[in-house]
């Protein structure tokens, strides 16, 4: 966007540029074209713009969601085919899905063990319903000195699996139906991280070596399970940052995708995503001058979830010769920013940010104010409400 000559509504405000996020969803379709393509909600937290992606997506099959909840809300908002990715204890919640359910709507659950199929089970006999099982299997690759994966999934080896059936063999209302492998220290590790260069040959070689691991571990746990009296309905991988490989498995019928569509800072440490276009992010209003060279923003603290470090706070995009004071940070009500070269930015003015991680910045605003250029100039289309906005909090 032309920062320079946009004036937002109100300040501080969330953005989305239209025209962006256009280019980042023809993007994502030309590289997942081959494979049903489904929604990350964790990173997008609004209907109105899960719906506008789903519009532009014509291998949409469906939404990944984050917990119980929000699945029923999903639900209740015309989705109707939903994959909780992460495994839940949310009695309420998965009660909340059955009337959908009962109504030809798909509802999937995430499970790697035996108490979180358990709970399922007995939802299932308590309103004579059967639910759709998911298995999330581990794609980490554990090396002896070095744990290069996400710690999720108890399921490694067809042998985990195996235990774990014995144990459900009995349960008639519930089903496996479903298989899940996310490729996470793929999908989601940047290779450039800032403060940590000298990493970035180490990371891609991890990458290659794991990629042949994922490959063989998820192929062969999805024929086994076919072969063995479990015909699986999907078998979903990937994230963004994998979308290349992901699409290429043969074992795989669909990707997930979230964060390429808001492509937020920590996405752009990606070797893989280096194309895309920031399509979402914050505006702050000047309010004060402490010296010549510094300024002071209202607001400011949306720093990110996950270790600590520079990976997770904001990145200022205008004006681009603004940089956070070290002793300072992104502040909860107040960000000083120091100018290297002349200050272009006054009292009165604004700075345009973009956040770390894709979904958060929906956590602190009621709203994303879209953009979209029309004749030259950036113009306000309207907004868009945040789960925020429509007055829900899940976690
Ligand atoms: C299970 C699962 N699948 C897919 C993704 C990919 O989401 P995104 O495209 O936003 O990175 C994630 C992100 O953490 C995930 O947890």
């Amino acid at each position: 966007m032309d920062f320079a000559h946009i004036t937002p509504p109100y300040a501080p405000s969330a953005w989305l540029d239209l025209d962006a996020l256009d280019a980042n969803i023809h993007q994502v379709n030309q590289m997942t074209s081959n494979v049903n393509l489904r929604i990350a909600s964790k990173s997008i937290r609004s209907i109105d713009v899960l719906k506008y992606i789903q519009a532009k997506t014509p291998n949409f099959i469906g939404i990944m969601s984050f917990c119980a909840q929000e699945s029923a809300y999903l639900l209740s908002n015309g989705f109707d085919n939903v994959l909780c990715a992460y495994p839940t204890f949310d009695r309420a919640g998965i009660i909340k899905t059955l009337p959908y359910c009962q109504n030809g709507a798909t509802m999937i659950w995430m499970v790697d063990s035996f108490e979180q199929w358990q709970l399922l089970e007995d939802i299932g006999r308590q309103y004579n319903q059967t639910l759709q099982v998911c298995l999330d299997i581990n794609m980490s690759m554990p090396l002896p000195r070095l744990y290069f994966g996400t710690k999720r999934s108890a399921l490694f080896s067809i042998s985990d699996i195996k235990k774990l059936l014995k144990k459900t063999k009995k349960f008639k209302h519930s089903k496996l139906t479903a298989m899940m492998g996310y490729e996470g220290q793929i999908a989601g590790l940047p290779e450039n991280l800032p403060d940590k260069a000298k990493l970035a040959p180490a990371i891609r070689a991890l990458k290659a070596l794991s990629k042949k691991q994922v490959s063989k571990r998820r192929q062969k746990i999805a024929h086994w399970l076919n072969k063995n009296n479990h015909p699986l309905t999907l078998v979903n991988g990937g994230g963004s940052g994998s979308m290349a490989f992901t699409c290429l498995q043969p074992e795989i019928t669909e990707i997930t995708v979230g964060s390429a569509y808001y492509y937020p800072a920590l996405f752009s440490y990606m070797d893989s995503m280096t194309s895309f276009i920031p399509s979402a992010g914050f505006v702050l209003p000047v309010t004060r001058q402490p010296e010549p060279k510094v300024i002071t923003c209202h607001s400011g603290g949306f720093v990110a979830s996950g270790v600590m470090g520079t990976d997770k706070t904001p990145q200022i995009i205008y004006p681009d010769n603004l940089s956070i004071l070290k002793d300072e940070g992104y502040g909860e009500v107040q960000t000083p920013m120091q100018a290297t070269g002349k200050l272009s930015v006054g009292i009165g003015d604004y700075v345009w940010c973009r956040h770390a991680k894709a979904g958060e910045l929906c956590e602190h605003f009621n709203e994303l104010i879209t953009y979209r250029k029309i004749n030259n100039q950036y113009l306000i289309q309207g907004s868009m409400t945040t789960y925020r906005g429509d007055g829900q909090c899940f976690h």
